[in-house]
Parts: structure tokens; C-alpha cells; sequence
């Protein structure tokens, strides 16, 4: 299979499981500890490498230690880092996920850590068969990019702005159950809203568009089909990293020739896989 290229967020992930986070002046043991490479680009990185995929993550680190053992992280991962920018004078990204009754983060994202246009590999990007652009960057970096494809360009996410441009040069659209609405600009209610949001957005460029209903799982929709997948049955632990695992898996799928509904049952084991175990990182190699 040709390269797929991530262009995201690259952060150090700091899981911490408390049985209950303390109010003002209190004290909570940790349970688990987990520290390892997060941020949505990486984590879709990490999926589409443990799946088998050729994979080359564009992001930003610092150049501190964090960066670099963040960057060697990725490469043992199987990642390609060479076009991972070190930020000189800007710490790399660091978020604590606080996993009790559902997850809390803490996010110390500088302004250094957002991709800039001259940081994009051009080259790298035209030659790819897929490219995933993972919309919290800013939206005219996202849109460089997602014109500079030749290949699939997969988005997740919803963009703050640039949201038609963005969508016209779009193959496919992930989103979870609130950027769908923002996306929709529609209420969504239930599978058959989101079905109904999901086509609107398709008519605005992308073939195939995937929106996450809380508590009910997700809607695929392509132009001659659709798909409503309900959630796996597992136990879920920590919600984090789902989206990510899901867009790596959907991507990997599609990029491989699978049609719109193989990949789709594909996308929620891999989501389902993910939130079985607290943070983000996925762990797709049985799917
Ligand atoms: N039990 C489950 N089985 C399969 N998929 C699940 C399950 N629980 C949650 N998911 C999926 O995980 C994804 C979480 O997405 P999102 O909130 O974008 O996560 P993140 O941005 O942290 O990666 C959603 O698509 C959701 O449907
Ligand atoms: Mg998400």
C-alpha cells in the first residue's frame, strides 16, 4: 500500500485513573499511571502503523527532551518522523487525561505546537495515496494541505472556519457527535438525524461521511448506501482516542480498496478496541 500521511496533533499524554478527582484543597491517590506519545494526529499515526500501513506523521514538537523522546517514540512505533517539525523556544504539547467518572483533560498546547503553512512537506503530501487532516490545526493550514493532495484526503473533526472550502476538497468526513452538529449545523437527535446531517454535509463535497451518535453508535453514509453501526459491546473505560483509532482503521480500510461498509465495520472495532483501556494510544494489532 502507498504512504498515508497524518497531518495532527503531536503531544506528550499523561493518563492519570483516580476512583474520584478531589474538590479545592483535596488529595486523590493515583490508581494507574500511563505516559506515552498522544495527541489526535500521533494516535491516528499509531493506528493506521499497528494495522500496516506506511504511515508518515506531520505534527509539531518542541525541542526539548519531551519532543525527542516523543519523536523516537513514534519511530519505534513504525511511524516515519522525518517530517516532524522541532519548534525552537516552544515546549512540546503535553495533556493530562484524568480518567474517574469519565475523562477530564488538561491541556497545555503552546501556540508553537499548531502546524504552519511553510511547515507542511508538500512533496510528501501530492505523493500520498491517503492524507488524514485532523481539523484542530488552523483551518488555512488544514486547507493547504487538503489541497495539496492528490490521494484520498480524509478530515476529522469540524474546522472553526474555511468549513465549505474544506469540505469541497474532502473524500471523507469523520466526526464525533458535537462536530457533527457544527458541521450540520443540525440538532441530532438519534441515528436517523445524524443519517439526515450526514447527507447534507455530503452534498458539500465528500463521498463518504461517518458521524458518531452518543450512546448509539455510527452512521456511515456514501453515495449509494448507508450504514448504521451500533457500539460494540465492550466495557468501556476511557472514551479518549475512539475518534482516532476509528478514522486510522476507516482510512487504512478504504485506502486498501475495501468498499464504504467493510470499512465502516471495520472503523467501530477499532474504535471499540480503543476505549477499552484509559488514554488515547490504540491498540489495533488484533483488528
Ligand atoms: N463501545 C464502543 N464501541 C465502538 N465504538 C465506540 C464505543 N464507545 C465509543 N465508541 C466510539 O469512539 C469514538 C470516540 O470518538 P471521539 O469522541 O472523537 O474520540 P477522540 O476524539 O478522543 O478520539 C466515537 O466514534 C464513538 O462512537
Ligand atoms: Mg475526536
Amino acid at each position: 500500500m502507498d504512504e498515508i500521511v497524518v497531518v495532527g496533533q503531536i503531544a506528550r499524554d499523561l493518563v492519570l485513573v483516580v476512583d474520584e478527582v478531589p474538590g479545592p484543597g483535596g488529595t486523590a491517590p493515583v490508581r494507574e499511571r500511563r505516559e506515552m506519545l498522544g495527541g489526535k494526529g500521533a494516535n491516528i499515526a499509531v493506528g493506521l502503523a499497528q494495522l500496516g500501513a506506511a504511515v508518515q506523521l506531520v505534527g509539531v514538537v518542541g525541542e526539548d527532551d519531551v519532543g525527542g523522546r516523543l519523536i523516537a517514540r513514534a519511530g519505534a512505533d513504525g511511524i516515519g518522523t522525518g517530517a516532524v517539525v522541532r519548534r525552537p523556544d516552544c515546549a512540546t504539547g503535553l495533556i493530562v487525561d484524568v480518567v474517574a467518572d469519565g475523562w477530564r483533560y488538561l491541556e497545555d498546547l503552546p501556540d508553537g505546537v499548531l502546524l504552519r503553512e511553510e511547515d507542511l512537506p508538500i512533496d510528501l503530501i501530492e505523493r500520498a495515496a491517503a492524507v488524514v487532516v485532523q481539523l484542530q490545526q488552523p483551518p488555512e493550514v488544514a486547507l493547504r494541505a487538503a489541497r495539496a493532495a492528490h490521494g484520498r484526503v480524509v478530515l476529522d473533526g469540524a474546522p472553526e472556519r474555511l468549513r465549505a472550502e474544506l469540505l469541497a476538497c474532502a473524500d471523507v468526513v469523520r466526526a464525533d457527535h458535537l462536530e457533527a452538529e457544527l458541521l450540520s449545523g443540525r440538532k441530532i437527535a438519534g441515528a436517523e438525524d445524524a443519517v439526515a446531517a450526514a447527507r447534507d454535509v455530503m452534498a458539500d463535497g465528500p463521498g463518504l461521511v461517518a458521524f458518531a451518535v452518543d450512546g448509539v453508535g455510527n452512521v456511515f453514509v456514501w453515495d449509494d448506501g448507508q450504514l448504521v453501526v451500533p457500539l460494540g459491546d465492550v466495557e468501556v473505560v476511557d472514551t479518549t482516542g475512539g475518534g482516532d483509532a476509528f478514522v486510522a482503521a476507516l482510512t487504512f480500510a478504504l485506502t486498501r480498496g475495501d468498499s464504504p461498509a467493510d470499512a465502516a465495520r471495520l472503523a467501530v472495532k477499532a474504535s471499540g478496541a480503543t476505549v477499552t483501556h484509559p488514554g488515547g494510544r490504540p491498540d489495533l494489532t488484533r483488528c
